[in-house]
């Protein structure tokens, strides 16, 4: 045991090791109790302020003391995405392994930025993308990197697609109205102007109208604009729904227009062979953005952007700043900064390692397969009940519905507000969180179901409920 030194900052090796455990055991204790717990917590801003609105203290104290602030007055005061019930937004549950990941790789203090600096953790970045591109069926030439998350990744991608595109003045994007906000936002920062991204209607099944594309680029560049990309759905955060990615790599080949894939949500399905043969096709885009953080279990944030052919990254992205000469080190020797935008880079790679290192991939297929099918269940129980409509086809672990009894007609007016009240009554009065969209005009209640630990016996408690709460809310008459 070291003692501790003269730094302001110092701490004898009893009490990091103290300080440590204490965290390990307040997570471990959170994870257990949070099926007893309400899948959503928060507060207003008042409140919160009246608790954290305080100046730095000039003088320290005990650790101990400041983490046991932490764990009880504001990490617990949020949404617990990795309960069983969450089934809002994209939950997420990261194994603890992963966890544990974050903070080795906090504690080795690991930049991935470039090999000199980072060569282990280069190697293991360049192990984990590979696992990812074969898992994908992409070719030995492609390569990529971590990312924040699926909304980097979808910069990082249009800007190699304005880069292969010869950065042309008056650039159109392509993607389906049921594309996530990312790509807009990512469109106007590669330069695109708002009127310029173009958004596909979808089929009857939230998938891109093939021939709405067709018409739409045909008309823009009779007019003079210069398509870039086409960002493709493989799992829209809707409803699951994935684009038809093989007629898309057809038309965007033929069209010499870049095909990216939002495989951000749904991606990871590729680990089985349902997800697999859900996904013929995504092998043939030129980018594909992943996310670790959902649907392979890892805590945020674990995003990653995969390009077919890794020089096209690399074009638009390595400058070579004299301060950084020493960092190249030759081909084989990759500087992950040179494919994206970050130089400061956490090292994202070891959690995803770690975990599938620890359970094996059999684990991981099982899991995602679970979300699959509790969701194809859940459809079946909607399609059963009386007082619920389906309105999508359960795909990729998400399922939509509305309260709508048959033998009512209640006008879409009515239906919605009928629906409001029951995400309402979820939201305050029941331990599961759901979240509510438009889909094709329709107010939908959306359970996405991809939660390690989720089991039948929570989807259906969840459902249960929305339609108790259905009957007390439908109007008499
Ligand atoms: C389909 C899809 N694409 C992109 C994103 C954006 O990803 P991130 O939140 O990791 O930036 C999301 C997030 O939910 C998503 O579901």
């Amino acid at each position: 045991m070291t003692e501790a030194t003269n730094s302001g900052f110092a701490m004898t090796s009893a009490e990091k090791i103290a300080l440590a455990n204490r965290a390990a055991e307040l997570l471990v204790e959170r994870i257990e109790e949070l099926p007893q717990q309400n899948a959503w917590e928060g507060d207003f801003r008042e409140v919160l302020e009246e608790l954290l609105l305080k100046d730095p203290p000039e003088e320290g104290q005990p650790a101990r003391e400041v983490l046991e602030m932490a764990a009880r007055d504001i990490l617990p005061v949020a949404m617990r995405l990795d309960h069983p019930r969450c089934f809002g937004f994209v939950p997420s549950e990261p194994t603890w392994p992963g966890i544990v990941a974050d903070f080795m790789a906090a504690g080795f203090n690991v930049n991935a930025c470039t090999w000199l600096v980072a060569s282990g953790p280069s190697q293991l970045e360049l192990v984990v993308v590979d696992w990812f591109r074969r898992w994908i069926g992409y070719p030995e030439s492609a390569g990529g990197l971590f990312t924040s998350g699926g909304s980097a990744a979808s910069v990082d991608a249009f800007v190699a697609a304005r880069e292969a595109a010869g950065h042309p003045d008056r650039m159109t994007v392509y993607m389906s109205d049921q594309s996530h906000s990312a790509f807009k936002r990512a469109a106007m920062i590669i330069g695109v102007r708002l009127e310029c991204i173009r958004l596909i209607p979808t089929d009857a099944e939230f998938c891109m109208d093939m021939s709405e594309l067709a018409r739409i680029v045909a008309e823009d560049r009779a007019a003079g604009f210069n398509p870039i990309a086409v960002a493709a759905n493989a799992g829209t955060v809707g409803t699951g729904s994935i684009d038809p990615l093989a007629e898309l790599a057809d038309y965007c080949e033929a069209e010499n227009v870049w095909l990216h894939v939002d495989a951000a949500y749904g991606g990871f399905a590729v680990v089985t062979e349902r997800g697999k043969q859900l996904m013929a096709g995504i092998e043939r885009a030129d980018s594909i953005g992943l996310d670790a953080h959902k649907w392979l279990f890892q805590p945020y944030e674990a995003g990653c952007l995969l390009v077919k052919d890794a020089a096209t990254l690399e074009r638009p992205f390595a400058v070579r700043p004299d301060i950084l000469q020493d960092t190249v080190w030759g081909k084989n020797h990759p500087n992950i900064t040179d494919r994206g935008l970050q130089l400061s880079r956490g090292f994202k790679a070891l959690k995803v390692w770690m975990s599938i290192q620890t359970f094996g991939m059999a684990a991981f297929r099982e899991a995602v397969m679970n979300g699959i099918e509790l969701a194809e269940q859940a459809e079946e129980y909607i399609a059963a009940s009386p007082v619920l409509e389906c309105l999508n086809s359960a795909k990729l672990g998400i399922v939509c519905c509305r309260v709508n009894p048959g033998d009512r007609s209640l006008d879409e007016k009515a239906i919605e507000d009928v629906n409001r009240t029951v995400l309402a009554h979820l939201f305050w009065d029941d331990l599961a969180f759901i979240s509510s969209t438009m889909l094709h005009g329709k107010f939908a209640l959306r359970l996405c179901v991809i939660n390690h630990s989720t089991t039948w016996a929570d989807v259906r408690a969840t459902l249960e409920a929305i339609e108790r709460f259905g009957k007390e809310a439908i109007p008499a008459g």
